[in-house]
């Protein structure tokens, strides 16, 4: 996987992922990763990329050409036409499911927006999928590119150690994860549940995925319509309902 993320702030975008999981991940040569500044891109003299909208308003609308060309610089350079992200509040809201199928991709240009939006004439353009990471304004795409780059890098193979396998998360199966617990045994009080100590693994198992069922009933009643549920798991839900 590569990703290209456009961006006025190319430090951020670095620094956020040099750092932890998706760095180590760097380093290994798993995924490559380059922040293109859109204003080394200007067409001003005073390097400016934004412009007052037409037909006036507040803010500043980042202008068409320098993001144009800050994709040519990446588009001219590959074979086929890659798929660009626009990060915007107004976009289709992101999930693991999407996660899972962007990280099928080879390459993904991320394009992350300032001030009042990106004239829309460049989106026609160049912008296959406009995605929010929720309901909520941010002062720029920055953050969600980094959160779903993110999301995506941990699904590549050989990016998670396996004690750190993505396959048994929250939301992989629709139901939220169990609670975990470590040493202590008793900490300031409060004990691990003693099925944890039992050593039985099939028992272990088995109040886990209650644990999840519970977990994903109170918390996100809306995953458990499309989780895969065993007849066990409804019998266990059924019993829920009746206490
Ligand atoms: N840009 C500003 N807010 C955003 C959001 N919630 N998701 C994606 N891009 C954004």
């Amino acid at each position: 996987m590569n990703f290209h993320v456009l961006t006025l702030f190319p430090d951020m975008i670095r620094d956020g992922f040099q750092t932890s999981i998706t760095g180590r991940a760097m380093a290994k040569g798993l995924l490559s990763m380059e922040a293109i500044n859109i204003r080394d891109f200007s067409v001003n003299k005073h390097n400016r990329v934004d412009d007052y909208p037409y037909g006036g308003g507040a803010g500043m609308v980042m202008q068409a050409e320098p993001v144009y060309l800050a994709y040519e610089s990446v588009a001219s350079r590959l074979e086929k036409k890659p798929r660009v992200l626009y990060m915007s509040p107004q976009g289709k809201v992101f999930n693991q499911r999407m996660a899972e199928e962007l990280a099928r991709e080879e390459e993904l240009i991320f394009l992350c927006g300032h001030y009042e939006g990106i004239d829309e004439r460049v989106l026609e353009e160049i912008v296959d999928d406009e995605v929010s990471i929720g309901d909520y304004v941010l002062t720029g795409g920055e953050l969600p590119a980094l959160v779903i780059m993110d999301a995506i890098s941990r699904l590549l193979d050989g990016v998670l150690h396996n004690e750190e396998s993505a396959e048994f998360d929250s939301f992989h199966d629709n139901l939220l994860e169990y609670p975990q617990y470590s040493r202590p045994e008793e900490w300031r009080g409060k004990k691990v549940p003693p099925i944890l100590l039992s050593g039985h693994h099939v028992n272990v198992e088995k109040w886990r995925r209650e644990q999840s069922l519970i977990r994903t009933k109170e918390r996100r009643p809306d995953l458990l319509e499309h989780a895969q549920l065993t007849k066990n798991d409804k019998k266990f839900l059924a019993k829920l309902e009746e206490l």
